[in-house]
C-alpha cells in the first residue's frame, strides 16, 4: 500500500525554543485535524532533534534528519551519524537535498554511502532528485532525474525500496513561490515510478511513496496531490507555520 506523506523540512530555520514550539504547534494541529491516511514528518535541524523529539513523544507526527554522515563514526569533525540519529529518535533522514548538492558538493556516490548507513541503521530515507532551471530549459529534466534515480537507488534491493521515499524537487521551484505546474510535477513522477518499476518490479514502483517539492503551500496542493503519481510533499517555507504545514497536509 503506498502512504500518503507530506514531510517539513525545517532547513536552517528556527532557534531551539523557537522550534520547540513550532513542534508543539504542529502537534496540537495534527492531533485536530491530521487525517488518518496522511503520515506528517518534521525535520528540524540537528541541535533540536533531541527536544523536538520529546514533544512528539506520543503524538502522530513522525521525526527526521536533514542530513547525515558518510561515515559510521569517528574522526569526522562537524559531522553526524546514522546512530545519532536513531538514538535521539528519528526515523527517518532527508538525503541529497539540492542545497547539499548545490552547495556541499554532495555526490550520487556519497549519497550511495549515505543511503547504506541509514538503511543500516534502520532509518528510512527521503531521497531528493530534481533538475535546476538550465537543465529543464534544455530539455534535460526526465535524463536529470533519472540519473539522479537509479544512480543511487540501482544499488540497493527492493525490499530496502520500502524504506525508501523519493521527493522530486526541482531546483527552481525552491523557495521562488515558483511552484511546477501539476502537470509538469505529475510527468516527471510518473518517470520516476518507471525508473523504479524497471529495476525492482510494477509492485515495488507502485507501493513507492514519491513526493513534490518546491514553493508547495496550502493554495496548490490540493491540484498537486490530485495527481495520481504525487503521494504527497516535502515542504520549506510553508512547513515553519504549523497553520500552512497542516493546510498542506490536509490537502488530500
Ligand atoms: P520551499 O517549499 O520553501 O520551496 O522548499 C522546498 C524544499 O526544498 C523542501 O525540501
Amino acid at each position: 500500500m503506498r502512504k500518503f506523506i507530506v514531510a517539513g523540512n525545517w532547513k536552517m530555520n528556527t532557534t531551539v525554543p523557537e522550534g520547540v514550539q513550532l513542534a508543539k504547534d504542529v502537534v496540537a494541529k495534527a492531533a485536530e485535524c491530521l487525517p488518518a491516511n496522511v503520515e506528517l514528518v518534521v525535520a528540524p535541524p540537528f541541535t533540536h532533534l533531541f527536544p523536538v523529539a520529546e514533544v512528539l513523544k506520543g503524538s502522530k507526527v513522525h521525526l527526521s534528519a536533514q542530513n547525515c554522515a558518510d561515515h559510521v563514526k569517528g574522526a569526522y569533525t562537524g559531522e553526524v551519524a546514522v546512530d545519532m540519529l536513531t538514538s535521539v529518535g528519528c526515523e527517518y533522514t532527508i538525503l541529497g537535498h539540492s542545497e547539499r548538492r548545490q552547495y556541499y558538493g554532495e555526490t550520487d556516490e556519497k549519497l550511495v554511502e549515505k543511503t547504506k548507513l541509514a538503511l543500516e541503521a534502520g532509518l528510512k530515507v527521503i531521497l531528493c532528485v530534481g533538475e535546476n532551471l538550465d537543465e529543464r530549459e534544455a530539455g534535460k529534466h526526465f535524463d536529470v532525474v533519472t540519473a539522479q534515480t537509479k544512480n543511487v537507488l540501482y544499488n540497493f534491493s527492493a525490499e530496502d525500496m520500502a524504506k525508501v521515499v523519493i521527493a522530486y524537487e526541482p531546483v527552481w521551484a525552491i523557495g521562488t513561490g515558483k511552484t511546477a505546474t501539476a502537470e509538469q510535477a505529475q510527468e516527471i513522477h510518473a518517470c520516476i515510478r518507471s525508473v523504479v518499476a524497471e529495476k525492482f518490479g510494477a509492485k515495488v514502483a507502485d507501493d513507492m511513496t514519491i513526493l513534490y517539492g518546491g514553493s508547495c503551500k496550502p493554495s496548490n496542493a490540493k491540484e498537486l496531490f490530485a495527481q495520481k503519481d504525487i503521494d504527497g510533499g516535502l515542504i520549506g517555507g510553508a512547513a515553519l507555520k504549523a497553520e500552512d504545514f497542516l493546510g498542506i497536509a490536509t490537502s488530500f
